[in-house]
């Protein structure tokens, strides 16, 4: 039976299953849960450990207060799915329990990383994630910690975090869950209205199509062609379509098999952004 529990159990509980001689996988989400988030808890017990979720819809990384205000909240239903997976342990902190008064963070510097993409168009977005992973880190103190290459930046954002710390916590990324449509899941996706959510796969199909076209015309004119198919139902806007390298995420010139390159997008949808990227190479 899986327990919610206020932060000094938490603490208290994760101590004893250590004790027990299990380790720790942890599973932070913002809730509203979906197959995307079961994915990560599932591989945390495949690799056998003992399984942390929390729940925490963090205010400091929404530069968008509306986004806020209107972010899914489905307490019950997260509830159950994380039951049915075999999570061991949810944490549903209060933002007092994350930020007490007086706490401060430690500083991080991520460089570039922040400020491209995401960063440039989520301006503290990434400061904010740092902020209270680093937080969430040191209450759960996991061995391992599961997080989507669906949000493939604040991934290298995490792993520089745990770098500039020096903490002791293996960052596992996993693949994307899609809908059978190719839609990448997201808590905001309930947000799109019918026929966007209808037209959404075409972001999909682009990116699934990318290399081959990169291939045969060259990056800027794929680039090109790519955002032209996506905002032509005139539904979605392409805020940004870069092509990176998948370890620094600095635009490259070209993709080839010697180096590792990824497709990075954004579309902004009347009330609410889809992000979504793909492996070239
Ligand atoms: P949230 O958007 O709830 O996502 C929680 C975790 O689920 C993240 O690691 C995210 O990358 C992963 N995830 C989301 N959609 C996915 C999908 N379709 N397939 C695979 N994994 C997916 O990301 C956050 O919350 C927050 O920023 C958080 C890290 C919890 C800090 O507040």
């Amino acid at each position: 039976m899986i327990e919610a529990l206020k932060l000094l159990e938490v603490i208290t509980h994760v101590q004893m299953a250590r004790n027990r001689g299990e380790t720790i996988g942890f599973v932070p989400t913002m809730g509203a849960l979906h197959d995307g988030h079961i994915s990560l808890v599932n591989k945390a017990l495949t690799e056998f450990h003992w399984v942390v979720s929390s729940i925490f819809v963090n205010p400091t990384q929404f530069n968008d207060p509306k986004d806020l205000l209107h972010y899914p909240r489905t307490p019950d239903s997260d509830w159950n799915l994380l039951e049915q997976a075999g999570c061991h342990l949810l944490f549903h902190p209060s933002v007092a329990e994350i930020y007490p008064e007086g706490f401060e963070s430690p500083v991080f510097e991520f460089g570039s990383l922040e400020q491209i993409m995401e960063g440039a168009y989520r301006p503290g977005h990434f400061k904010g994630v740092a902020t209270v992973v680093f937080r969430l880190f040191d209450i759960v103190k996991p061995d391992v910690a599961y997080f989507g290459e669906k949000d493939f930046q604040q991934l290298a954002i995490i792993r520089s975090m745990v770098h500039q710390a020096g903490l002791p916590i293996r960052i596992i990324g996993c693949e994307t869950v899609r809908e059978i449509d190719g839609l990448a899941m997201s808590s905001r996706n309930v947000r799109l209205s019918p026929d966007e959510r209808k037209a959404a796969p075409i972001i999909f199909q682009n990116l699934s199509k990318a290399k081959e076209l990169i291939q045969a015309i060259g990056i800027e004119r794929a680039k090109n062609e790519m955002i032209g198919a996506i905002e032509t139902s005139g539904l979605f806007k392409v805020e940004y379509l870069e092509i990176a390298d998948a370890e620094s995420l600095e635009p490259v010139k070209s993709i080839s098999k010697e180096t590792k390159s990824r497709v990075f997008i954004a579309v902004k949808a009347s009330t609410t952004r889809l992000i979504d990227n793909m492996e070239l190479f």
